[in-house]
């Protein structure tokens, strides 16, 4: 057996996702039967302050040599790096994976991509020009769970799919959670809104479902009709999105697909941590896929078939397990012991990538994060939502 290549990654800001993607990084990938690749990270910065990232290095449990540095300019300049996970508000996508690519490193890159899809293009071109690897950091998209809910359908148990419904959606209580208006959730500064923050997900769910099982040479773009509610305080971000799509098909393949995604700041998909609500529902005629909440990490399929069948999975996230004293989460939320949050699935796919020479991520290319973000264009178009100037344009560099 060959020894596992080592991919070094540099993590660039120091945020919760941040975090957790890093404590989630250096846990050994035998822990989940991956024993082809490791990861380490020799360096992370910050905008704000070296000391900064040194802390950021301290708390996530990275190895004692990695480089803290103060600024994103010498964290691209470090020839030890392989990789860049950017994890700045989405806001920032564009300029600092530009900047990344420039200085000839590849990206792995936190969703939503970029602000618009004119945005996602140029990187995608600019990541071609240099021969570099590109991908949107949607998870989601690499959780064994997802890898099943696609086989399920591409093996036609529940038939050609005719309709998804997928939300995600968060109980949150905006005007007291970001209070002054300019938490990235809400401040049009930072792209804020429950479009491009969760909607994605809803997004994902439909896209990897209806559109990613296609045969890639049959798959054709949606027809989008939306409807945006403006979020009050802050006025340009959203505070819900409903968005009907409608999925051309041949005939032979089921004929046209429709799905519905939802997002919201402030209701819930699942109400008081109900976890028996399906956010997500994937019917077809023969009986139907429901993934239960959240819809970012779903830990729970069913599978329900008109003949009476039902599959119920769960399926945890592994880590270095219980016993270990080794915890992780999201802002301030902790999963079980030793159960990590599973940010891990996608940085294997990074790095078997770069492994195998590949530009793109296997679940998920450029072709169809773009596509993705030219519906948020178009539910924005239509829900009269744009962003200042300075965070929609293809100019480069623009200082934020
Ligand atoms: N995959 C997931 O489950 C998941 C979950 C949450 C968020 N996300 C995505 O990850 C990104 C970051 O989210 P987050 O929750 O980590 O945000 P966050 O906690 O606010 O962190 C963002 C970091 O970006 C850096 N930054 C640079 N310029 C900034 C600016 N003008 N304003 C604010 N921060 C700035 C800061 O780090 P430095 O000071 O160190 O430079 C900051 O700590 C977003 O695009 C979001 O959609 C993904």
């Amino acid at each position: 057996m060959t020894a596992p290549k080592t991919i070094r990654w540099g993590i660039l800001a120091t945020g919760a996702i941040a975090v957790t993607f890093t404590k989630d990084l250096l846990v050994d990938p035998k822990t989940r039967g991956v024993n082809h690749i490791k990861h380490t990270v020799v360096a992370a910065a910050s905008s704000s302050s070296k000391s900064r990232a040194e802390q950021f290095l301290k708390d996530t449990g990275c190895p004692s040599d990695a480089k803290a540095y103060g600024s994103y300019e010498e964290l691209v300049k470090d020839p030890n790096i392989d990789m860049v996970y950017i994890a700045t508000p989405h806001s920032h996508h564009y300029q600092n994976a530009m900047f990344c690519l420039e200085a000839g490193k590849n990206v792995l890159c936190e969703k939503a991509f970029t602000v618009n899809a004119a945005q996602a293009k140029a990187l995608a071109m600019k990541a071609q020009e240099k021969n570099l690897f590109l991908m949107e950091a949607v998870w989601t998209r690499y959780f064994p769970l997802s890898v099943y809910v696609r086989d399920l359908i591409t093996s036609g148990r529940i038939g050609p799919v005719a309709r998804v419904l997928a939300d995600n959606s968060m109980a949150l209580n905006p005007e007291e959670s970001f209070n002054d208006g300019k938490h990235r959730m809400v401040n049009p500064d930072l792209a804020g809104g429950a479009l491009l923050d969760l909607g994605i997900y809803s997004l994902t769910w439909v896209f990897q479902t209806l559109y990613h099982t296609q045969p890639e040479s049959t798959r054709q773009p949606p027809k989008v009709l939306a409807a945006l509610k403006s979020y009050g305080p802050t006025k340009a971000a959203d505070e819900a999105s409903t968005i009907v799509l409608n999925f051309p098909r041949s005939p032979e393949a089921g004929g046209d697909a429709h799905a519905v995604a939802t997002t919201s700041l402030r209701v819930a998909t699942a109400p008081a941590g109900n976890g028996d609500a399906p956010g997500i529902r994937i019917q077809g005629p023969n009986g139907e896929i429901q993934v239960f909440p959240p819809a970012f990490r779903p830990t729970r399929t069913k599978l329900i078939l008109r003949d009476g069948t039902v599959e119920e999975k769960n399926w945890s996230q592994p880590g270095p397990g219980g016993g270990s004293g080794w915890y992780n989460g999201f802002a301030g939320g902790r999963n079980a012991e030793g159960e990590g949050h599973g940010m891990f699935w996608e940085a294997d796919e990074a790095a078997t990538a770069l492994v195998e020479g590949r530009k793109e991520g296997k679940y998920e290319g450029l072709a169809e994060s773009i596509l993705i973000m030219e519906v948020m264009d178009e539910v924005r178009r239509q829900g009269g939502l744009s962003y200042p100037e300075k965070i929609e344009t293809t100019k480069y560099p623009v200082q934020l």
